[in-house]
C-alpha cells in the first residue's frame, strides 16, 4: 500500500513537472509582461477586448448557498479557476491572491476574491468550504453542476481538461489555464485586467492601485 501510495505521489510529481514546463514555455512564448500589456494594450489584449470574457452564471458557493454574478454586484472581482487537488499551480496562484489583497491594505475592501472550480466531480461544497479556508478569509469557492461549471469556463475562456493517471483508477489531473482575472465592479463587469502566475504579487498590487 505505501509502495502504490509512492508511486502515485512519484506520478504527481512528474505531471506537475510536466504542466510546469508547460507553463514556462508559455511564459517564454509570452514573454511581454503583464504591467507593460496593461500600459500599452498589447495585440493579446486586444484580441481578448474583442472577445466577450465573463458573463452571468448559477453556482454554489463553498457554504451551498446558490449565487449568481448579482451576488458580487459593487465588488471589483479577482477570478481565479483550478481545483483541489492542484499540486503546485492553484495552491501558489491562490497564495499569491492573497498576498495581493494583504499588500493592498484597505483597497483590497472594493475586491471580491473568488475561486472556482474546474473540477466539479471532487470539488464539492464541502472539499470547496476546506480548500478555501486555507486562503484569504474572504476567499469564496464556487462550484456546481459540470454543466454548470462548462458554461462559466466557457464565458471566461478557460481551458480545462482531465489528464488520466497512468497508473488507472480514479485519479486524474486537471490540465488548466492559471490566469488571474480583473472583472469589473457592475454586475456583468467586462473584463480589465490579467494576471499570470509569471506576475509578482508587487506587479499584481500596483496595477490593482491604479485601476481601483
Ligand atoms: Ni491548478
Amino acid at each position: 500500500m505505501f509502495k502504490t501510495r509512492l508511486r502515485r505521489a512519484a506520478i504527481f510529481a512528474v505531471i506537475g513537472f510536466m504542466l510546469g514546463i508547460g507553463l514556462g514555455l508559455f511564459s517564454v512564448l509570452n514573454p511581454a509582461p503583464v504591467a507593460r500589456v496593461v500600459e500599452k494594450p498589447s495585440r493579446a489584449l486586444d484580441t481578448i477586448a474583442a472577445v466577450k470574457v465573463g458573463g452571468s452564471f448559477t453556482l454554489l458557493d463553498h457554504t451551498g448557498k446558490q449565487v449568481s454574478e448579482a451576488d458580487y454586484a459593487g465588488s471589483y472581482k479577482l477570478v481565479f479557476f483550478g481545483f483541489t487537488f492542484c499540486p503546485a499551480v492553484c495552491p501558489t496562484e491562490l497564495q499569491k491572491m492573497t498576498r495581493v489583497m494583504a499588500e493592498l491594505g484597505p483597497m483590497a475592501d472594493k475586491i471580491q476574491p473568488i475561486f472556482i472550480t474546474v473540477d466539479p466531480e471532487r470539488d464539492t461544497v464541502e472539499a470547496m468550504g476546506e480548500y478555501v479556508s486555507n486562503f484569504h478569509p474572504r476567499l469564496v469557492g464556487l462550484t456546481g453542476s459540470r454543466a454548470q461549471i462548462d458554461d462559466v469556463l466557457q464565458k471566461y475562456r478557460v481551458f480545462a481538461s482531465k489528464v488520466e493517471m497512468p497508473s488507472g483508477g480514479d485519479d486524474y489531473m486537471m490540465d488548466h489555464s492559471a490566469f488571474m482575472y480583473l472583472m469589473g465592479s457592475e454586475q456583468d463587469g467586462d473584463l480589465i485586467s490579467i494576471y499570470r502566475s509569471a506576475d509578482s504579487v508587487s506587479m499584481i498590487a500596483d496595477d490593482l492601485k491604479k485601476r481601483l
